[in-house]
């Protein structure tokens, strides 16, 4: 699916490095596995006997769960494992670790780690398809493809969105997989945050990336607004209180003006409310947070599916 390296097995391990031929097929195959409003996700049975294992080195609820319903909708197997549960707790190295798990044979690893790149370096050592379900602060392929998903739910086409991408851009893995997917379909791109959260070099992730401290210059003539998680657990500095933070990058009902009047409101989460963005915007009908989070499983099987069947 990527090809980083001939003889990797297909996985997927960024959106930087993924065809835009191949994003169109998996957000395709994502909006065939929507189920019906009101109803639930159709159970299928491509990938009966296929065994999924998550390895979840960070906290997670969407991703984790989302992966697990959407292997289990196909019909496969899944297990589970954190590390704080798991040998890693006792020091077991990151390739003991992955060695260990492919020695039992399963047909895919879905990896969340906090180092940048370590779903890259696993996949050179094993020949199970890695999935990255989130690297450090490099990519989270599968959230960028959820969130055009969910785009695209709500817009005809890509090309041309103004998006505006709001907050903790330094530590983000999910502007940096939006940028890139965003960006191959020509879309328009902003990004906003305070200077600390704001290096220069991220408007070379893409052409045409714009950066801006300023938010309502950002959020002006915005068609979606992706406000971010601010990642106190990734920040080494002493960070703005939450107060000053929303003050100055809190999304609250008075920005919405200054964008499209369609303009939807995205996050990626978990939110945190009266820091990244007011309730008022979270519960209002411009939210399409726990879309989100829906289209989390149907992309997500789309994934499995392009991967193992
Ligand atoms: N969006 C996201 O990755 O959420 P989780 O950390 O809960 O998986």
């Amino acid at each position: 699916m990527i090809a980083l390296d001939q003889k990797m097995a297909p996985g997927l391990l960024d959106i930087e490095h993924l065809e835009r031929s191949a994003i169109e097929q998996i957000l395709d195959r994502a909006r065939f596995f929507q189920p019906p409003p009101n109803d639930s996700y159709r159970r299928l049975e491509s990938l009966k006997g296929k065994t999924v294992v998550n390895l979840f080195f960070e906290a997670s609820t969407r991703t984790r769960i989302s992966f697990e319903i959407a292997a289990r909708r196909l019909g496969a197997e899944t297990l589970t494992i954190a590390a704080q549960g798991s040998s890693v707790s006792k020091g077991e190295s990151l390739v003991d670790t992955l060695n260990t798990l492919a020695a039992m044979r399963p047909h895919a690893i879905v990896m969340r780690h906090a180092a940048s790149g370590a779903p890259h370096f696993l996949a050179r050592h094993l020949k199970i398809p890695i999935v990255n379900a989130g690297d450090g602060t490099h990519e989270h392929p599968t959230q960028a493809l959820l969130d055009a998903r969910t785009i695209l739910d709500h817009r005809p086409s890509l090309a041309g969105l103004r998006v505006a991408i709001i907050g903790d851009i330094a530590h983000s893995r999910v502007a940096r997989s939006n940028v890139h997917l965003l960006s191959k379909f020509g879309a328009e791109i902003v990004l906003c945050g305070p200077p600390s959260l704001l290096p220069r070099e991220l408007a070379d992730l893409a052409p045409g990336v714009q950066l801006s401290w300023d938010m309502t210059e950002a959020i002006q003539g915005a068609d979606v607004i992706m406000m971010l998680r601010v990642q106190l657990e990734r920040q080494h500095e002493a960070p703005m209180s939450s107060g000053e933070y929303f003050r100055f990058y809190g999304l609250r009902l008075e920005h919405l003006n200054f964008a499209k009047p369609n303009v939807i409101v995205m996050h990626p989460g978990p939110i945190n409310r009266g820091r990244e963005l007011s309730s008022e915007v979270a519960d209002s009908q411009k939210s399409v947070i726990l879309n989100q989070v829906e289209n989390g499983v149907a992309v997500r099987m789309a994934v499995l599916e392009r991967i193992l069947s």
